[in-house]
């Protein structure tokens, strides 16, 4: 119930808090997908800089493919998770090969490129393409575990399926690109992880079950490894 109640609130939200983000202006799939690879384990503020130098040396997918080895892993230097550029590389060079040099243009075949899991597939084919898919990574498992006081494992693959199903009933097919963009900036913003969650800021307050339960503190559970 607190999940179908959610898109309105969080896209009105998410309208007037929005961080201004480089690949939020122009979301085109080529800067949508390497900002998405950047983020992964990287939080906005180390990345900008990097990204910014990376679109510049790299504006095309193409240029990318035919970029030097080098070249690649200077830009790289600092970020860290380097099979992050080497996959991003290789992606590009899937692309030029098997896709005619154009991105593809469905969650399968977004899916099928190096580098490219489950969240990253649905974070571009949501942004870039508005295909109603979630993307689920570890601050929308906080956010959905909270809102529905689910304690279920977040670690558990069956947690993370039967959530991305859940989203996928409730997700605004005119607007998927900024319901997940909306759910990621609440998890980094407001639902923060180490029982700090800035609640009063929060849009779903009102629903969130875990809140009005006074039980902010026990989500996400993660059994341990
Ligand atoms: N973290 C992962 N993807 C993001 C995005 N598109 N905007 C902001 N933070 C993110």
């Amino acid at each position: 119930q607190p999940l179908e109640q959610l898109p309105i609130p969080l896209l009105l939200w998410y309208r007037e808090h929005a961080r201004v983000l480089p690949w939020r202006q122009d979301p085109t799939p080529y800067r949508v997908w390497v900002s998405e690879i950047m983020l992964q384990q990287t939080r906005v503020a180390a990345v900008l800089d990097y990204y910014r130098r990376f679109l510049q040396a790299a504006p095309t997918v193409q240029d990318l493919a035919a970029l030097p080895e080098d070249a690649l892993m200077k830009l790289w230097q600092g970020l860290g998770y380097y099979s992050r550029a080497r996959n991003l590389q290789k992606a590009a060079r899937q692309i030029v090969d098997d896709w005619g040099g154009v991105f593809p243009n469905t969650y399968e075949g977004i899916r099928s490129l190096a580098g490219v899991g489950d969240y990253t597939a649905g974070a571009i084919a949501s942004i870039a393409f508005g295909i109603p898919v979630p993307a689920v990574d570890g601050n929308v498992l906080r956010v959905v575990t909270r809102l529905t006081a689910d304690p279920s494992d977040i670690l558990a693959a069956a947690t993370k399926k039967r959530i991305t199903a859940a989203l996928q009933q409730v997700i605004p097919t005119a607007q998927p690109g900024q319901f997940n963009q909306a759910m990621m900036e609440l998890g980094a913003t407001v639902c923060l992880p180490n029982g700090a969650p800035l609640c009063e800021k929060c849009p779903a307050a009102d629903f969130c079950q875990a809140f009005q339960q006074g039980r902010t503190g026990e989500f996400p559970v993660k059994a341990p490894k």
